[in-house]
Order: C-alpha cells, then sequence, then structure tokens
C-alpha cells in the first residue's frame, strides 16, 4: 500500500493500531515532548494504554488540536475525553496542560490559543479523521484552510457534534515534527485513500496536512486502509 508524503503502519485491529499509537505516546512523555492531542472517539483507548506504558508524563507539554466550544465538564469537550482516558490515570500529570477554554468565547479562546502556543514547535501532533476528511476541526472546504498566519481560528462544525469550535490552523499543524494520523473503520476507509493517496484537496482536508519538514505517519486498521492500493 502507498501513500502520498506519508509512512504507513497498518494494523490487523482497532486495538493493535491503538497499541501503536501508545507506544508513541508514551516514547514521546519520556522524552519530556510537546504532545498535541485529538478528539473524538478513537483515541481514548490509545491515551488508556499510554497512561499504562509510561505513568510519568511530567517532563512532558499537552496541547490540543481542536476542541469543541464546551465547559471541560461537557461529555463533548476534548480536554473532558483526554482528563477521562489519560491525565486521571497517570501517577504524575504532563508539567504543561495547554487547554482550549472551550468555555470561553470561541474567538477569544482562539486568539489567547494562538499567542500560548506561538513560539512552541509540536513534537508530536496526533491527528484522527472525520469520515469526510476533515482533522482538527478543519471541515472540507472551510475557510480556515487557507489560513496563513494564525495557529488557533475559531470553525464552525460541519459534522456532529454541531458546536462552534476552536482548532489549530494548517501551517500550526504543518510544523509539527511527528504528524500522527490514527484512523479505524470501514467508514473511514474512503476519506484515508483521499487523504493519503489522492491530490491536495480542500475538499479533502486532511490531504492538506503533512508536516512540512518532519514525518509525517498513519496508523491504519485493515478495514481503514482498505481502500489503499499497492
Ligand atoms: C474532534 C476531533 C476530530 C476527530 C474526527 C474523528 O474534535 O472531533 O478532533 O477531528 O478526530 O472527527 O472523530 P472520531 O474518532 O470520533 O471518528
Amino acid at each position: 500500500m502507498r501513500a502520498r508524503d506519508a509512512e504507513l503502519i497498518v494494523t490487523d485491529d482497532e486495538e493493535s493500531a491503538a497499541k501503536q499509537v501508545a507506544e508513541l505516546l508514551a516514547e514521546a512523555a519520556r522524552a519530556g515532548s510537546e504532545i498535541a492531542l485529538t478528539g473524538g472517539s478513537t483515541p481514548g483507548r490509545a491515551y488508556e494504554l499510554a497512561a499504562d506504558l509510561e505513568p510519568d508524563w511530567s517532563g512532558a507539554g499537552v496541547w490540543w488540536g481542536d476542541e469543541r466550544c464546551v465547559p471541560p465538564e461537557d461529555e463533548r469537550s476534548n480536554f473532558g475525553l483526554a482528563r477521562r482516558t489519560l491525565l486521571n490515570r497517570l501517577e504524575a500529570h504532563p508539567g504543561r496542560v495547554h487547554r482550549i477554554r472551550g468555555e470561553d468565547e470561541p474567538a477569544a479562546a482562539a486568539a489567547s490559543y494562538d499567542q500560548e502556543l506561538r513560539g512552541t514547535t509540536l513534537d508530536l501532533l496526533l491527528l484522527g479523521l472525520g469520515p469526510d476528511g476533515h482533522v482538527a476541526s478543519l471541515f472540507p472546504n472551510s475557510p480556515g484552510l487557507t489560513e496563513t498566519e494564525r495557529l488557533a481560528i475559531p470553525a464552525e462544525a460541519k459534522l456532529d457534534p454541531f458546536v462552534e469550535r476552536v482548532t489549530l490552523t494548517p501551517p500550526a499543524l504543518r510544523s509539527a515534527r511527528r504528524i500522527v494520523f490514527l484512523v479505524t473503520g470501514e467508514q473511514k476507509a474512503e476519506a484515508v485513500a483521499g487523504v493519503l493517496a489522492g491530490p491536495p484537496d480542500p475538499a479533502v482536508p486532511g490531504s492538506l496536512i503533512r508536516a512540512e519538514s518532519g514525518e509525517t505517519l498513519a496508523i491504519l486498521d485493515q478495514k481503514a486502509a482498505s481502500r489503499l492500493r499497492d
């Protein structure tokens, strides 16, 4: 199987994909890296396994690639997902936790996150992938895809949950030293093919996101990789 400007790891099943990502997260935490987490339903298992592999994240910094504009206690919060599946399972919390303030007005939360991130290079950026090819909260043909200056912006959700978002922008995502896509399930197979094997296309936002001077890795289960041809 081939991918454009990205390395592929295809695993038998979802649990194996989670284990692969957990190992990368644990290694990054041990190294005191700046790690950006993703939200959604896919990464939770990887976070649980990462906490089991490495319970001491005291040297690491944790960021988010995007956030839903809801309070951290809301079940839709990406911070809340990480708190439940990763942070609360650690023996030593990350030394630096950079939460996107979902409870604030989106533009204000985005502006302050932009300032907080500016000057930092992400060592590991974890991204999921929507069935429409969105990454973080950069949705198909959305204005944020052409952003060149800001690192974080407010965004309108085009898929459930339909709450306003704050998302890192393509320049912020591309500056990561290592981008890791974690994608599983048959329902993502078409998006995976567009993102990894298709041309850069704003209709498929993930196709626009590769590490500018670092490495891009896609960890997929067989089902998500099923539309990738040799
Ligand atoms: C979010 C995520 C988003 C997610 C994809 C895939 O805030 O929802 O950052 O980009 O990674 O929507 O979500 P699933 O893992 O639920 O399929």
